[in-house]
């Protein structure tokens, strides 16, 4: 053991000797950097809202050929912002060097949902665009790379990944219902005029679509009067399974209505959230939404990505079990598989 003296010699000479062992950068990949969301995301992340205020990232960022321009304006930007965590941009639109090395992969780009275009057509335009990226993720990522898949049909798209990627474990696979969890959130949070950081465990149960079963039956707030079931606080069940159900399932298109565009800083936030949450890990006591590759928890079928609740802890989640499922939500659930289910199949078609 060197002596105080030395050591406070060692110090005064040395004085980077007290500096912590900087965390190695981890590779995040977004596609679609070019797009409204992956704009958005690609500075938050910068800016360690997805994976901590100390962890240094490399963003590796693909977008489609056309886009190469406003990609490398995207990237300028990030120069621009003379961001400290940011210790490296790769801006391609080639899927190998995309891909390569990454731990972790946001996949937000995709063919989009144009005017009159059926459920049917918009499978058949992202099916091929997922099993080219389930190849290169099998072969480029790093080992254990957590993905996000964001693009819709999400789950379905999540579901096509899995099947090309089969090296891939398909509880590192998820989509993105968080975007309509924080929703949740934010409704009930207006409607009983507290802050929605009091507000936990309002959640979402199916697809990420409108079929999708927003559930505030479990939730609970903090009031003056300690935390309370949200049922109890709010207690208007009429509310509860149609207001709210409705207003969460068709808040897209009222931000489309309002805005001209779609929701893009909030889903970007959401996607934040997302990985953070599973990564991080949950905090105590709290739920979030993940859409996840069902094990047949709450009689979902297997063999389909399905929104849970779950909690996250050291990088793994699990599908929080016992909750108690009324008729009516069970209904709502059962619809939302059954489009799942159909959406599967369709998917398989293109296969
Ligand atoms: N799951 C959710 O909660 C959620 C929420 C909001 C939006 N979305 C979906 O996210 C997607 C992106 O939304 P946006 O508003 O950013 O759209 P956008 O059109 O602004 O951006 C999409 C980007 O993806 C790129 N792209 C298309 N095909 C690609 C491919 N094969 N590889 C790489 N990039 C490709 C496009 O060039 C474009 O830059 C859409 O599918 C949207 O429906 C999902």
């Amino acid at each position: 053991m060197p002596s105080k003296s030395l050591l406070q010699r060692l110090v005064k000479w040395c004085p980077w000797l007290l500096r912590d062992e900087p965390k190695r950068p981890v590779k995040v990949l977004v596609t679609g950097a070019a797009g409204q969301i992956g704009y958005a995301v690609v500075a938050m992340i910068a800016r360690g809202l997805m994976l901590g205020a100390d962890q240094p990232v490399v963003l590796h960022m693909l977008d489609l050929p056309r886009s190469r321009d406003a990609l490398n304006g995207v990237r300028m930007e990030l120069i621009d912002a003379a961001l400290p965590l940011l210790r490296g941009v790769v801006a391609t639109s080639d899927e190998a060097e995309a891909f390569d090395g990454v731990n972790v992969a946001i996949l937000i780009g995709g063919s989009p949902r144009r005017e009159g275009m059926e459920r049917k057509d918009l499978i058949a335009k992202n099916v091929p665009i997922y099993k080219s990226q389930a190849a290169a993720l099998q072969k480029h990522a790093a080992p254990n790379c957590k993905v996000l898949v964001v693009a819709n049909p999400a789950n379905t798209n999540a579901l096509v990944l899995k099947e090309f990627a089969p090296a891939v474990p398909a509880k590192n696979i998820s989509c993105l219902t968080r975007f309509d969890h924080n929703r949740a959130l934010g409704q009930v949070a207006q409607k009983l005029n507290v802050h929605v950081g009091d507000v936990k465990n309002a959640i979402i149960w199916g697809n990420h679509s409108s079929t999708q079963l927003p559930d505030a039956s479990h939730g609970t707030a903090w009031t003056e009067r300690g935390e309370r079931p949200v049922r109890e606080l709010i207690a208007d069940e009429t509310w509860l399974r149609e207001e709210f159900v409705r207003t969460v399932q068709q808040r897209g298109a009222a931000v489309i209505k309002a805005r001209g565009q779609s929701s893009s800083l909030s889903a970007a936030s959401a996607t934040c959230d997302h990985m953070r949450d599973w990564i991080l890990g949950t905090p105590k006591g709290t739920w979030v939404s993940m859409g996840v590759y069902s094990d047949g928890s709450y009689s979902v079928p297997d063999g389909l990505f399905y929104s849970f609740p779950v909690t996250c802890e050291k990088g793994e989640w699990s599908v929080v079990q016992g909750l108690q499922i009324d008729d009516f939500a069970r209904s709502k659930m059962e619809a939302s598989a059954s489009e799942l289910m159909e959406e599967k199949t369709i998917a398989y078609e293109f296969l």
